[in-house]
């Protein structure tokens, strides 16, 4: 059932556990992704980045996006815009149907990033659609921002970390739905080069200032070793790859408010591990359905892992529950959409 995250987080933040937010580009990673939703009857955020929408034609995304909603109408299934940079592309994705959006304007100078959120909630929110943004810096790749390298982002960490006064002062003028912090992560496969570890002090220290508000972790994917070294033995090259230890994970959804957990690049792993093992024990293969088969079965194990690891198993029913309990009406322009 299609929906706002409102839902998925009120009961989130009150139950200790967090929703998978995963990154879609084609038909394989999506149908893989609502699968192992569907059989572990978890709520799920699927989310567009802007190079997606390119990628694949946002025509195509949504309509296999609907096709989820039809094939699995037990599964609660929000449509996000991933790291939105304009208003014209908030605009795009309100008109697109999704059902939140988040504005990123953690690049820019805060009164600009102040003004940019403020701007995206009053066009999402006259639609119904909520809205996600964020405050501090993530280290690696964002969209088309290259950020910095892990050594240097994780020796200056303290200056890129989400300030709690600051976070309450930008909610406050903003009206947010939720807000997507610098705790230590970055994205991509190589988040650290000395110890992994969060800044939970800094969770704590936001949630202090800012009862109640839904966090959001960026640059979640834990990037399992035997992948890494899978990927690397059938011909990959992939040195420093290191990504957030998942009990750290699990930790940041059962005992503080990390509702929304984005894992993208553990997904792109598992695919890519997948489609290197079969031809490398396959030379002759060409096929493609003999390895997207098996990548978007990847795919289901790696999302499987994760659902654990949120602890959103089996809570479909009650965030459908509380939805249609709340009378959430569905972002009002979705019934324009083709
Ligand atoms: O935050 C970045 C996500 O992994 C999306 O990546 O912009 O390459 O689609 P992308
Ligand atoms: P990863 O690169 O850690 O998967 O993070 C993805 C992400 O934050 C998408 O917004
Ligand atoms: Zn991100």
């Amino acid at each position: 059932m299609l929906m706002t995250t409102r839902p998925m987080f009120d009961l989130a933040l009150e139950g200790g556990f967090g929703i998978g937010a995963f990154n879609v580009n084609n038909m394989e990673i999506t149908q893989g992704i609502i699968e192992a939703c569907a059989d572990a009857e978890s709520p799920v955020i699927l989310q567009i980045s802007k190079g997606a929408r390119q990628y694949a034609n946002i025509r195509f995304l949504r309509r296999i996006i609907d096709a989820c909603v039809e094939e699995y109408p037990s599964v609660p299934i929000a449509i996000h815009c991933d790291h939105g940079d304009t208003i014209d592309l908030i605009r795009t994705c309100v008109d697109d149907g999704y059902t939140s959006v988040m504005i990123d304007g953690s690049h820019h100078p805060y009164d600009e990033n102040v003004r940019l959120t403020r701007e995206a909630v009053e066009v999402a929110h006259t639609h119904g659609v909520v809205v996600e943004a964020e405050l501090g810096m993530l280290g690696g790749i964002e969209e088309d921002v290259v950020g910095l390298d892990p050594e240097t982002y994780q020796r200056e960490i303290e200056k890129y970390l989400t300030d709690a006064d600051e976070a309450a002062d930008f909610r406050a003028k903003t009206g947010i739905d939720s807000l997507a912090v610098a705790i230590g992560t970055s994205h991509g496969a190589c988040k650290f080069v000395n110890e992994p570890k969060l800044a939970f002090d800094r969770i704590e220290a936001i949630m202090t200032t800012c009862p109640g508000l839904p966090l959001v972790m960026h640059g979640s994917s834990s990037v399992p070793r035997e992948f890494v070294d899978l990927i690397n033995r059938y011909g990959g090259d992939l040195p420093g790859a290191m990504g957030v230890p998942e009990p750290q994970i699990a930790d940041a959804v059962r005992k503080y408010a990390v509702c929304k957990v984005n894992i993208d690049t553990d997904l792109r792993l598992a695919m890519t591990a997948k489609i290197r093992e079969v031809f490398a024990t396959n030379p002759g293969e060409f096929d493609p359905r003999k390895y997207l088969g098996p990548a978007r079965a990847a795919i289901v194990d790696m999302v499987r892992r994760k659902l654990e690891m949120l602890n959103s198993a089996g809570k479909a029913g009650a965030v459908i529950d509380h939805w249609s309990r709340q009378g959430q009406p569905m972002p009002s322009h979705y019934s324009r959409v083709a």
